[in-house]
């Protein structure tokens, strides 16, 4: 067996979805939070969620969550499956706009501007605040157009369309890889590299935050690790928020977590997602506040 310390997880420690085998599971069922940035108690906001409630018609999905994301910090959303992670974080972009019956109440502010106050442009707001979704979802054109893609229908004024493709991907750590089939189709890559170039693809249009909504789900551990990495180094440049079901995951890269869980109406039977605990990772898995977090993080629930 590799050594490890209590908790970390090495490729050969996970199973293909990234979760733990029972080895590792044995060495310590609690995630050891161990990337050890110093941070300030404190965010300094760039979105703010407050008082959001999302409902799907009559159905409220999410009650009242209030939440701020950090600049240049990687902030985690867990919990268990049902409780409004992606629900939450489509509402941060407008992508909620999309989804029918969707609807959100409160506000979500970004540089201190609501989100959803008349007259905001949603085309904007995703330009600004990306997402990586689930599966990677490469558009069927070649490398290099889905980079130049974003650009090109947003009418960014680019000085040369080589130089921003290169950029985009030398930051998502692909340019290596892919600079010389750059005219190939984007199918052609790893699913890995297909969810870099997804990366490379948000980054393109200059965002101020990525969203990334279980980017590593249908990566196996070594890409994982990869895209890991990455979010490490993009986060000096961006700030981003990662729904993840990968309890070693959220220790090893986010910054503060945020823990939801999912309310059932005794009467109605339907479930709502509720924030239980925001803190800086290493208390959320140190020493939770709320015996609900306890429960999740050591795996006797959820
Ligand atoms: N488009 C939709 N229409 C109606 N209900 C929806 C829709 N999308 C999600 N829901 C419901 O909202 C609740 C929250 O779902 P959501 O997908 O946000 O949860 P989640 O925490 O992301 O779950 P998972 O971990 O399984 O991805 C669930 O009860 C779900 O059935
Ligand atoms: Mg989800």
């Amino acid at each position: 067996m590799t050594t490890t310390r209590p908790g970390e997880v090495t490729p050969d420690a996970v199973t293909h979805d990234g979760a733990p085998t029972e080895e590792s599971a044995a060495v310590s069922r609690r995630p050891q939070p161990t990337h050890a940035r110093q941070i300030a108690q404190e965010p300094t906001a760039v979105m703010e969620c407050i008082g959001v409630d999302v409902r799907y018609g009559d159905f409220l999905a999410v009650s009242d969550v209030s939440l701020p994301f950090g600049l240049n910090e990687i902030t985690a959303l867990i919990g268990p499956s049902g409780c409004g992670k992606s629900t939450l974080l489509r509402s941060l972009n407008r992508m909620n706009d999309l989804v029918d019956g969707a609807r959100v109440s409160g506000s979500v502010h970004f540089w201190g501007q609501d989100l959803y106050a008349p007259g905001v442009d949603p085309i904007e707001v995703r330009r600004r605040i990306g997402m990586v979704f689930q599966k990677p979802n490469p558009f069927p054109k070649s490398i290099y157009d889905n980079i130049a893609y974003g650009p090109r229908v947003t009418g960014m004024a680019v000085d040369s369309m080589d130089d921003l493709v290169e950029n985009a991907l030398r930051r998502a750590a692909l340019w290596d890889e892919v600079k010389d089939k750059l005219k190939q189709s984007a199918y052609g890559l790893s699913g890995g590299q297909q969810q870099r170039l997804c990366i490379a693809r948000t980054i393109a249009v200059e965002p101020d935050v990525i969203l990334m909504d279980e980017p590593c789900s249908s990566l196996d551990p070594i890409a994982t690790l990869r895209i890991e990495q990455l979010m490490a180094e993009l986060r000096d440049l961006y700030t981003i928020v990662i729904v993840t079901h990968n309890m070693q995951q959220a220790a090893r890269v986010a910054d503060r977590t945020a823990f939801f869980t999912a309310a059932v109406d005794e009467t109605t039977g339907s479930r709502t997602g509720l924030l239980v605990e925001f803190d800086l990772t290493s208390k959320i898995f140190e020493d939770p506040a709320d015996r609900r977090t306890e429960d999740y993080i050591t795996g006797r629930f959820g």
